[in-house]
């Protein structure tokens, strides 16, 4: 059965962030910061789901998804991320996957999107070795719960984006600018997905994936300096968090370390145990030049340019995800594992007319030709087994607050009040033609 859903992840839509128990994490720490975040927002309120969680529910029903990725907040569950586990936080995780099953929608779980909690982070976070370990325990935990409920379990959410924003740029939290030093975060993320794996295969998890966030590397020209940056990008992009889990080793990683010490003997058996699904979120291809004289990173982003843009001002590609997807079957062949488009949308500026819709004809378009691209990679051969459109509804986009809205339904941040968008009704027919048509 071929998985149509959406996907949101807990910090972004859960608000009730003081709630039943639940500690702190890195993103109320960085989003309270002055400066962090544009205007100053949080995810204290956010969408309210916390509470508004069966209203949810029903607009998946009324969509007609049989899926539904979420993620747990890490600290609603073990409040200081380690010990003591918060039996609210599991009920409520447990609340939501029972009516997910109740409404005929599989619940699909992350178990780490970005919400550390702020208490692993003050003894160094994923800097720290021990995190992975810390990052096992939780996930056994939730497991033991729920594994009798859900059969497809993602570890990470884009450990690359929390390495390259979070700890190497510090546009998000934990707001760290180490540049190339965010390094160990990469390993020790891929080890506590791999540690994470062991767990929830003991605990009965019949399918563990991760999700990685990749995107086709294009060269700005073919001369040999950018060709050459290009592949540094792509090696810290893409081949620094498929490799290890799919291949069991890392890309030459020599010129971008001084030492690779943080790597211990035995660290990619664990991180290369067998995955059953490989999640991919995709938004937009990279193109890549030779970086100017005295830069530190090897690289520089030069923007893909010639395409219509998202409010966000990203590129619209819909075909480099089918270039995407073939390069990845190119790539690693018979270890490449079945794929999940785990997140696909986009930002628009979205705005209620007189009559009370959402006439999001771009957010339609920009759906319908990424699905066709998905279905053209599956026409190519490569086994894409699920779809799942970021996002459900309109949340709080991380540094940028409540300014982009990529939800299928729009939300009043002031009243909470839910309003389906026109491609909410255009995604509902579409998934009902598939169901047809299969
Ligand atoms: C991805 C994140 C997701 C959302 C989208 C727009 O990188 O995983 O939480 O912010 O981008």
């Amino acid at each position: 059965m071929f998985l149509w859903g959406t996907a949101t992840a807990a910090y972004q839509i859960e608000g009730a962030v003081a709630e039943d128990g639940r500690g702190a994490s890195v993103w109320d720490t960085f989003a309270h910061e002055p400066g962090r975040t544009r205007d100053g927002h949080t995810g204290d309120v956010a969408c309210d789901h916390y509470h508004r969680w069966r209203e949810d529910i029903g607009l998946m029903s009324g969509l007609g998804v049989n899926a539904y990725r979420f993620s747990v907040a890490w600290p609603r569950v073990q409040p200081t991320g380690a010990g003591e586990v918060n039996p609210k936080g599991l009920d409520f995780y447990e609340r939501l996957t029972d009516g997910l099953l109740a409404a005929g929608i599989q619940p699909v779980p992350t178990l780490f999107h970005w919400d550390l909690p702020q208490a692993l982070q003050d003894q160094g976070g994923w800097m720290n070795r021990d995190t992975a370990r810390r990052f096992a325990d939780y996930a056994a935990i939730v497991a033991e719960r729920l594994a009798d409920r859900i059969p497809l379990w993602i570890t990470l959410n884009e450990p690359f984006v929390h390495m390259a924003f979070g700890h190497a740029m510090g546009i998000h939290a934990p707001g760290q600018a180490l540049l190339l030093d965010a390094l160990p975060v990469a390993h020790h993320q891929l080890l506590g997905h791999g540690l994470a794996a062991g767990a929830l295969r003991a605990a009965g998890v019949r399918e563990v994936a991760i999700t990685n966030n990749c995107t086709p590397v294009w060269a700005a020209s073919q001369e040999e300096p950018d060709v050459k940056a290009a592949d540094a990008y792509d090696i810290l992009h893409n081949r620094l968090f498929n490799d290890p889990v799919l291949l069991g080793e890392y890309p030459d990683l020599s010129a971008y370390a001084p030492t690779l010490d943080f790597i211990h003997d035995g660290d990619l058996e664990t991180i290369s145990a067998p995955l059953d699904a490989l999640g991919i979120n995709y938004y937009n291809p990279t193109r890549i030049a030779a970086p100017p004289p005295g830069e530190v990173l090897p690289f520089t982003d030069t923007g893909v340019t010639g395409y219509p843009t998202t409010a966000f001002g990203w590129p619209v590609v819909p075909d480099g995800l089918r270039e995407l997807l073939t390069g990845l079957k190119a790539r690693y062949g018979d270890a490449l594992p079945p794929i999940h488009i785990t997140e696909n949308g986009c930002s628009q500026p979205d705005e209620l007319t007189g009559l009370g819709t959402v006439e999001d004809q771009a957010r339609i378009d920009y759906l319908r030709a990424h699905i066709d691209a998905v279905m053209a990679a599956r026409a190519e051969g490569v086994d894409v087994r699920g779809y799942f459109v970021w996002s459900l509804l309109d949340n709080f986009e991380w540094a940028e607050g409540y300014h982009q809205r990529f939800g299928l339904v729009h939300v009043d941040f002031a009243t909470g009040r839910r309003t389906p968008k026109a491609s909410y009704e255009w995604f509902r027919e579409r998934v009902a033609a598939q169901n047809t048509d299969t």
